[in-house]
């Protein structure tokens, strides 16, 4: 087998907006921590007045390629108002990326709102959808000779079940009715805009998607094992397979963004079943107590092989208490990776979950993603030990010897 990952394999890290910029007070978001009395994202990384020496940090580490995203309440702080200083703002962001050769992944959605969007009932109203398709529409046509590849929707099966399921995130919705009417509208959104970024693109080539979090279920080890299996198998059919299936047969997703983190032990409750409560000893877990199994990445690459599409893996991070473990994560997955891609399936790039430690939603800074650490109060980046053979990985396009 070859050592080689394909030479034209983008080496990247991903990052969001709310996570990092900082200052992002027309988001529901900012409304929903104050609500609920959370860690508040405020200056996060500050990285809106920083971004070009943070791309500089990603270009030291030999990465060619960088996935953000754009803060739709930036661009549009109310209803019918562009920000135009905003849009400047991005702009600036795409061309500095690609002036450091940094190929831009851009995501349109990565979970937040703005504050007008939500009060008039946010993805509950099929009205609104026209809010975001005039967004889309905005940002494509600007960034059409700067941007090749759009994600529409971050893990939309996450935003769902976190905003309108389990209420945990904003709007902080438990509701089965207002989830369908939700994933209708997305379902819905998505296709128009699609289809926008298509007809602004014309001849010129675009790749549109979404980013899609996999979970490997597994059947929970105590009690009735056969129906926390049968549990395992509905819970991936629905949250791992239905709307790509749904996007392929329409023929409306041009690549693969899968994000994949982790397993999850799944218990039978009537009707679908629930993550298990009692834990597994012996296997590791992270910071976020998340099961660490590098084995169910390669497992949904060779599934996602089915849609004939070529595969970014456009998350795949970890959060540690200690150092020693970053590593070992990175080393066990991007060997699923290569072989993966040696047993043929279409994987084009690999982008860490994070450049930077950020702002973890609910769960607020204590989780540490990042390739590079942060100080909150002096705002320091310093590399984590890791980050340097993830560079040398990248710089080589291989893994180091004796780890194929
Ligand atoms: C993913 C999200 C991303 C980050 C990581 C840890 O589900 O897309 O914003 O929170 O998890």
């Amino acid at each position: 087998m070859a050592k080689k990952f394909p030479s034209s394999f983008l080496w990247g890290a991903a990052i969001s907006s709310y996570q990092t910029e900082g200052g992002n007070s027309n988001s529901d978001w900012a409304v929903f921590e104050a609500d609920r009395g959370l860690e508040t994202a405020n200056r996060a990384c500050d990285h809106y007045f920083r971004f070009e020496k943070d791309f500089l940090l990603a270009k030291k580490l030999d990465l060619n390629s960088l996935r953000i995203s754009i803060e739709w309440a930036r661009v549009f702080p109310s209803f019918n108002k562009v920000d135009e200083r905003e849009i400047a703002h991005y702009l600036k962001v795409v061309d500095s990326l690609s002036e450091l050769g940094l190929e831009p992944f851009i995501t349109l959605h990565h979970f937040t709102n703005p504050i007008w969007f939500s009060q008039n009932g946010g993805w509950l109203k099929s009205k609104n959808i026209d809010c975001f398709l005039k967004f889309v529409s905005r940002m494509a046509s600007d960034l059409k000779s700067k941007v090749r590849y759009w994600m529409i929707f971050n893990e939309p099966m996450v935003y769902l079940f976190k905003g309108y399921l389990e209420g945990a995130w904003p709007p902080g919705e438990k509701s089965l009715t207002k989830s369908l009417r939700v994933v209708k509208n997305m379902l819905s959104a998505y296709k128009t805009a699609y289809q926008e970024i298509k007809n602004v693109y014309d001849q010129q080539q675009s790749y549109v998607s979404i980013t899609k979090h996999m979970l490997y279920f597994q059947g929970c080890e105590r009690g009735h094992l056969w129906l926390n299996r049968f549990s395992a198998f509905l819970r991936g059919k629905l949250f791992n397979d239905s709307i790509l299936d749904y996007l392929a047969s329409k023929k409306i997703i041009d690549f693969i963004g899968l994000n994949y983190y982790r397993k999850e032990y799944s218990e039978f409750v009537p009707l679908l079943g629930r993550e298990c409560g009692h834990q597994n000893h012996c296997q590791r877990r992270n910071s976020l107590n998340w099961y660490v199994y590098p084995e169910g990445l390669g497992f949904f690459l060779d599934r996602l092989k089915k849609y004939g599409l070529p595969i970014f893996i456009t998350e795949n991070g970890t959060a540690e208490n200690e150092e020693e473990y970053y590593q070992p994560f990175l080393m066990d997955h991007l060997k699923e990776v290569k072989n993966a891609i040696d047993r043929g399936v279409d994987v084009r790039g690999y982008f860490y979950w994070s450049l930077l430690d950020n702002f973890e939603w609910d769960k607020g800074f204590n989780q540490r993603f990042g390739l590079y650490s942060v100080n909150y109060d002096t705002l320091e980046r310093n590399p984590r030990q890791f980050s340097s053979v993830y560079g040398k990985i990248a710089k080589d396009n291989m893994l180091p010897d004796g780890d194929c």
